[in-house]
């Protein structure tokens, strides 16, 4: 683990170009041990860019990007993972048809037996994945059945479980709760916090602000590329985090222009901090 406080991934100024488009620019992030960074952004606000230049999938061009305060360039996902950062991406990579143990050691199987008679340790991949699994918490009835027949929130906990398994020290998760109820949900997030109870440092990305303050240690919100709020959980409340995620300007607009399209009742729209809250139009109310 790092020492003295020292964040195990860094990115300092760091940005992104694809030919013409600036996807990020000027981005500081932090991420220690032991705890859930969230980075939250609107659609095309460059998360991706941004965790694909951690993951090693893209390289940053510009700035500085640093694993336990020295300089990398990754230009393979397999080096980022070789320095203990893993990631799982929304379309897991897992074979539905597979049990669950088998996927849990995907592309690093056990064998035993020398070389020529080796042979898959199905007992001992069993049993380990059944204990890493618990050890997580997380409870399935049968090992052997296809991964293709759990929810969306215990397949991610399995990927979660998996990385944790394999000595991940930071754990990328890129909106893993976007295609989820409620209830998957919040599995998922369960989850995040048992990693960072392990000590691994969590980046979540996410579009949702009740989410990310769920389990967040610290936000980071991107806005057209560039880091637009960066404050421990100490320093932002969740009305000012969904502010933030909604534009508070931006907000206000539309319902201006809702209520010139249509009778709709602006005084009864949603404050701008109480998105939850259902919209009400104002049909001819009752006389
Ligand atoms: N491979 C690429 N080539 C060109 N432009 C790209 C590429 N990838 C992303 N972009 C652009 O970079 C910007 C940031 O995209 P990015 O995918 O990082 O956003 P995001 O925050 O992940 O969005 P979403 O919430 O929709 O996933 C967008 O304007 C996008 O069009
Ligand atoms: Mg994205």
């Amino acid at each position: 683990m790092s020492q003295d406080g020292r964040p195990i991934v860094e990115l300092r100024g760091a940005g992104k170009s694809y030919g013409n488009v600036r996807a990020l620019h000027g981005v500081d992030l932090q991420v220690f041990p032991s705890q859930v960074t969230c980075v939250l952004g609107d659609n095309g606000a460059g998360k991706s860019t941004l965790i694909k230049i951690i993951s090693g999938l893209h390289q940053h061009s510009e700035g500085e990007f640093l694993v336990d305060g020295e300089p990398v360039r990754f230009t393979t996902p397999r080096q980022a993972l070789d320095r203990g950062i893993a990631t799982v991406y929304q379309d897991l990579a897992t074979v539905p048809l597979m049990p669950v143990w088998r996927n849990f050691f995907l592309g690093s199987e056990m064998t035993r037996g020398p070389w020529p008679v080796r042979r898959l340790d199905i007992t001992r991949m069993k049993k380990t994945a059944d204990e890493e699994l618990r050890n997580m918490g997380i409870i399935l009835d049968d090992l052997d059945q296809p991964i293709g027949t759990l929810s969306g929130g215990q397949r991610q906990s399995v990927a979660i479980a998996r990385a944790v398994y394999f000595g991940a020290r930071v754990l990328i998760l890129d909106e893993p709760t976007a295609a989820l109820g409620v209830k998957q949900s919040g599995v998922v997030l369960k989850y995040i916090a048992a990693a960072r109870d392990r000590g691994l440092g969590v980046i979540f990305i996410t579009h949702n602000p009740h989410h990310a303050y769920m389990v967040g240690d610290h936000f980071s919100v991107l806005r057209l590329g560039t880091m637009e709020l960066s404050a421990s959980r100490s320093e932002v409340g969740l009305e000012e985090l969904t502010n933030h995620m909604a534009g508070g300007a931006e907000l206000a607009a539309l319902k201006h222009e809702l209520a010139q399209v249509r009778g709709v009742d602006v005084e009864k729209l949603p404050e701008k901090e109480d998105l939850t809250a259902p919209v009400v139009a104002s049909e001819g109310t009752s006389s």
